[in-house]
């Protein structure tokens, strides 16, 4: 188990609005933190502040709030990118969130990239949004997908077989961080190491594991690394694609319009350096006052410490979980991150989450939007309880009594 300072959860706890609130008349224990976190006040009270006050849009006025707004918009590019241990500001391109931001590299960096006959390396584990983007750029182009296997049980990545697939050098390998599904944390500076050596370009995806432990990829070494502010206290609509800056600036643009032009002629147009290039139209601005904060928040809090506690969090829930006969849990036995899928055989996935809700435990059921992996599994429908910086052990004893005393009422009616 990782050992950072601990983490002081009072007080994180104070920050939350959410947590005073109750829901048909009851706390809720909010255990659905892979889907989304809560908020904290700082992020609430940017965003709040930054509307009512300072608001414009960017990179177009020459008025002095355009001009504060748009130094608000680029102080949270600056504030990305050290919080990703980025080289500088310009490798970061505001997205919507992961999923546009493999969408971007699929259709710009794929499209001048990727030929016929050429691989496309992904693992068993992907999320849909790492997996249907390339899935369709191998079928235009005439490439092939290449998945490298999870372990037999469903507990992690199969390294040796990623190892060897690697060296069969794809033309670009793209995994997930931390999986949504097992909670492994891959070891992606290893993974990338070995790409970068056999000049395999590497997507990480990262929407599990930014703001959830130390993330730095210049030390990781990757070429692309997708996130989404709404899993790590920041708003929704707003994410960040780091990429490596040489390969930002021989990619096309994938969407064109306003903002990403240099001159723009009847018969053509010249576009803007990145990473203006990939931000055509009017971007998220109060998200990214709002995700500024939320970068703020979760390093003041420290990330080695909300990886310790989630990570201890996700143990103790696998270990009671598995305690528990006819509940198959899924993931690595030891280190993982904080979050628990498992599979009830005696209850459907959709009927523990509806009981739970009834307890004001709110837990996600379904296939996680990792279709492949729960039908190779077998276990197309499973639940998931995932937790963040501001759960208990409480909370979590909520969610696996919920599920004990699921099986005992679907097992009587
Ligand atoms: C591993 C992983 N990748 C990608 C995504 C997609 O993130 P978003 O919906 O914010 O684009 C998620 C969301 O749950 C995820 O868990």
């Amino acid at each position: 188990m990782n050992s950072a300072s601990p983490l002081d959860l009072p007080h994180a706890r104070a920050d939350f609005p959410f947590l005073q609130v109750e829901v048909n008349g009851r706390r809720v224990a909010y255990l659905d933190n892979g889907a989304s976190t809560q908020k904290p006040r700082a992020v609430i009270e940017r965003m709040a502040g930054f509307s009512a006050r300072e608001y414009a849009n960017v990179h177009r006025g020459i008025h002095l709030l355009s001009e504060r707004a748009t130094a608000a918009y680029e102080a949270a590019r600056e504030r990305a990118a050290e919080f990703l241990g980025a080289p500088q500001p310009e490798c970061i391109v505001f997205t919507r969130g992961t999923t546009e931001g493999i969408n971007l590299v699929a259709n710009a960096w794929g499209e001048a990239n990727v030929r016929a006959g050429d691989t496309i390396l992904l693992t068993e584990m992907e999320h849909h949004s790492n997996l249907v983007p390339w899935i369709e750029l191998a079928r235009r182009k005439g490439a092939r997908v290449k998945y490298a296997p999870v372990t037999e049980l469903g507990a992690a990545l199969d390294l040796e077989a990623a190892r060897r697939l690697i060296a069969a050098r794809p033309r670009l390998f793209a995994f997930a961080h931390v999986s949504n599904t097992l909670g492994v944390i891959s070891p992606a500076a290893e993974l990338c190491a070995l790409a970068r050596e056999l000049g395999v370009t590497t997507l990480i995806d990262g929407a599990q594991s930014a703001g959830h432990l130390p993330v730095n990829v210049s030390e990781i070494d990757c070429d692309f690394f997708a996130c989404s502010a709404h899993k790590m206290c920041g708003p929704t609509g707003i994410g960040l694609l780091y990429g490596r800056h040489a390969l930002l600036e021989a990619m096309p643009p994938w969407q064109y319009g306003g903002e990403m032009v240099e001159r723009v002629e009847y018969t053509g147009a010249t576009f803007r350096p990145p990473p203006a290039r990939f931000e055509a139209g009017t971007p998220a601005i109060i998200e990214a006052a709002g995700l500024h904060a939320a970068l703020d928040y979760v390093e003041s809090v420290g990330l080695p410490a909300v990886a310790a506690h989630c990570e201890r969090l996700g143990e103790l829930t696998a270990e009671a979980l598995r305690a528990i006969e006819g509940v198959r849990v899924f993931g690595p036995p030891g280190h993982r991150a904080g979050l628990v899928t498992f599979h009830v055989e005696s209850v459907h996935a959709h009927d523990l989450a509806f009981f739970a809700n009834d307890l004001g435990v709110a837990m996600r059921a379904g296939h996680h939007c990792a279709q492949p992996l729960m039908r190779k599994l077998g276990a197309p429908s499973s639940c998931r309880m995932s937790f963040y910086l501001y759960n208990t052990d409480a909370e979590l004893a909520r969610g696996v009594e919920a599920v004990r005393e699921a099986i005992d009422f679907f097992s009587r009616s």
